[in-house]
């Protein structure tokens, strides 16, 4: 298994261009299960779960053309021609629920593989579900897998979820762009992702309002057709890198990287003492002198800070002046990135959904291992400023999601590498 050697070499300077984002593309690519029609996807990240999404719904029967690179796909489902998404493919990916949707509301019938559990916490689908029954579907669960049906049809209605999820709404909103009638979904997440997707969908002919706000309200159409659609920049693996000079040092300029996506990520680094300008081409993050000042974070669904730069704030407060307390409110048990930490001399205290971080002048490189896709990163941009080595192991999770890591921090200086296994 490949691994990532870094060692803390001193201020980084340069430029790294934003990659589409992944949740916004694995969320896209289903959207073609709605149409007969080809749907060409532009600035797709590449990356191995997009990989991964080609192959689940090859297995249903799209037609994948893979282009530049991998930066554009056109995917052509003119028929559906296998209605199960099987185990093998949905576990490794939790994202490939969001096949049931699209394939229940266009053929009357799917059959998918539950996802099986994921380290960062139980991760259940029973908001999709009840969304999809709330609209005619009946679904009975057997050997693991969901059976969705809907002989007549979908029919629009109104959805209340007790929380906002990202995919329960991606999976409804799609599903209902082709339902009788109206469909209002109450409580609606409102990352940039969902946006992404209504966009997308009203290329496609669907009538949608409301996207962005915790309402959103579908009206039902006969058909959708093709159309092209450019992913959106990825507001994590932005705020990723922004990082990156506020742990390492020196000054970074983020092409693509845009304020609106991060706003509550850019108030905690004003917080801490950063500041982050705009400039023609995207962001620029400069390090201050002296170490960052120690801040809370609450993580919480847009507009709010993203559980997903979670890991890697923590890594960032490490080695601030003052202690940080973080509070992770949407997945239980993402905390993993904590002992590693520790192990390059951190001073973290987990107790249940709240850590609290006690700033030290410096950390240590040592042999880590990735737990999950952010908590990989997190070790990596620690070790960006650690004395000596850090070799982060199970680079795999990295894959996931983060296109060419190694290039794009090697061209700020960053003493980095890859080694195969
Ligand atoms: C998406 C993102 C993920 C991000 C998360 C929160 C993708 C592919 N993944 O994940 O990177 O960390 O949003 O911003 O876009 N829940 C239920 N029942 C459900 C669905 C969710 O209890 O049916 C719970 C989850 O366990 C979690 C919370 O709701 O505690 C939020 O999860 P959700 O917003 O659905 O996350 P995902 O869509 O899985």
């Amino acid at each position: 298994m490949d691994s990532i050697l870094v060692r803390g070499n001193g201020p980084l300077s340069g430029e790294i261009s934003i990659a589409g984002a992944k949740n916004a593309a694995l969320t896209l690519m289903p959207a073609t299960l709605l149409t007969d029609e080809p749907l060409t996807l532009t600035n797709v990240p590449r990356l191995s779960d997009i990989k991964t999404t080609n192959e689940l719904l090859s297995s249903l029967g799209t037609e994948v053309a893979v282009m530049q690179d991998g930066q554009i796909i056109v995917l052509d489902t003119h028929e559906i021609t296998n209605h199960t998404a099987h185990y093998d493919i949905v576990r490794k990916m939790r994202a490939s629920i969001l096949v049931l949707g699209p394939m229940l509301a266009r053929e009357g019938y799917a059959v998918v593989s539950l996802p099986g559990g994921c380290a960062i916490g139980a991760r259940p689908v029973d908001l999709h579900l009840k969304g999809l029954e709330a609209m005619g579907a009946k679904i009975d669960l057997k050997e693991g897998y969901i059976h969705a049906t809907a002989k007549n049809g979908l029919k629009g209605a109104t959805i209340e979820f007790p929380f906002a999820s990202v995919g329960a709404t991606e999976n409804i909103l799609m599903a209902a762009t082709l339902a009788k009638g109206t469909t209002v979904i109450k409580n609606a997440a409102r990352e940039p992702e969902i946006v992404d997707l209504a966009d997308c969908l009203r290329k496609m002919g669907a009538h949608i309002s409301g996207d962005g706000s915790s309402v959103i309200t579908i009206e039902g159409v006969e058909k959708l057709h093709g159309t092209t659609h450019p992913v959106v920049t990825d507001r994590i693996e932005l705020g990723t890198y922004m990082l990156a000079p506020v742990i390492a040092g020196g000054e970074v300029e983020l092409l693509g990287g845009r304020i609106d996506l991060l706003s509550a990520f850019c108030e905690k680094l004003d917080e801490a003492g950063i500041s982050v300008t705009e400039t023609k081409r995207g962001l620029k993050v400069a390090s201050r002198n002296g170490r960052i000042t120690g801040v809370n974070v609450t993580t919480e669904p847009f507009p709010g800070f993203p559980t997903d730069l979670q890991a890697q704030m923590m890594a960032a407060l490490c080695t601030a002046d003052g202690t940080s307390v973080l509070e992770e409110t949407i997945f239980e048990n993402r905390f993993m990135h904590a002992p590693e930490l520790i192990r390059m001399g951190a001073n973290i205290d987990v107790h249940g959904g709240h850590a609290t971080v006690t700033g030290v002048t410096k950390l240590k490189g040592a042999p880590v291992m990735a737990t999950d896709l952010r908590a990989s990163v997190s070790l990596i941009l620690a070790g960006l400023a650690a004395t000596g080595e850090t070799i982060v192991s199970r680079v795999y999770h990295l894959d996931r999601g983060y296109e060419q890591l190694v290039r794009k921090l090697a061209a700020c200086g960053a003493d980095i590498e890859r080694i195969s296994a």
